[in-house]
């Protein structure tokens, strides 16, 4: 049977690669300003509503579980992880900023397009790179010690809105875009 542990490496991962589908998205709305054309404003919203209230408030707070429960197990081994923190609360301040762009373009007020287009462009570099390092770096010392790892991730059991079981109606600009991305892969 899978540790508790275990079960949280695997549910991580799987969020990263539905994260993978929503950086992709993002930067192809990108793309779209980049070539004055406009972008779906309440798609973006979506992608970073969910940011907020998936990524943000359970994904990344159970990373800093597998940090802090691999300092407490073994501190000497934890060396050049306490930067998961840092990373997170960097995000979550690019994230924010971004969902507040876009939610004044909605609102009717104007911003410029170069801003729109930076805070993408940064939200999308930083948090591709900060799932890239947790995948080569911090996953790979909590598998090397799944065994040993006492991590408590109860208060963070949430369904996923948007890629769980139950899909939440307010995010049908994302779901709809999703399902699309599905049908072209194929
Ligand atoms: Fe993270
Ligand atoms: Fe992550």
């Amino acid at each position: 049977m899978k540790s508790d542990a275990a079960i949280l490496l695997t549910e991580l991962r799987q969020d990263h690669r539905n994260m993978a589908v929503l950086l992709n998205l993002l930067q192809e709305e990108a793309l779209r300003l980049e070539q004055h054309d406009r972008p779906d404003y309440e798609l973006l919203l979506d992608i970073m509503r969910y940011m907020t209230v998936y990524s943000d408030a359970i994904h990344h707070p159970k990373e800093d579980l597998v940090y802090a429960g691999l300092r407490a197990d073994q501190p000497n081994l934890a060396d050049g992880l306490e930067r998961v923190e840092d990373d997170h609360q960097e995000l979550a301040e690019l994230g924010s900023r971004l969902r507040a762009d876009i939610e004044s373009i909605i609102a009717g007020t104007a911003i410029t397009r170069d801003r729109v287009l930076d805070d993408t462009k940064s939200y999308v570099h930083k948090l591709r790179q900060h799932m890239a390092w947790e995948e080569e770096d911090l996953f790979r010392r909590a598998d090397a010690r799944l065994d040993s790892l006492d991590i408590d991730a109860s208060h963070l059991v949430a369904t996923d809105p948007v890629f769980g079981a139950h899909r939440e109606a307010s995010f049908a600009n994302l779901l709809h875009a999703i399902e699309h991305e599905a049908a072209d892969a194929h």
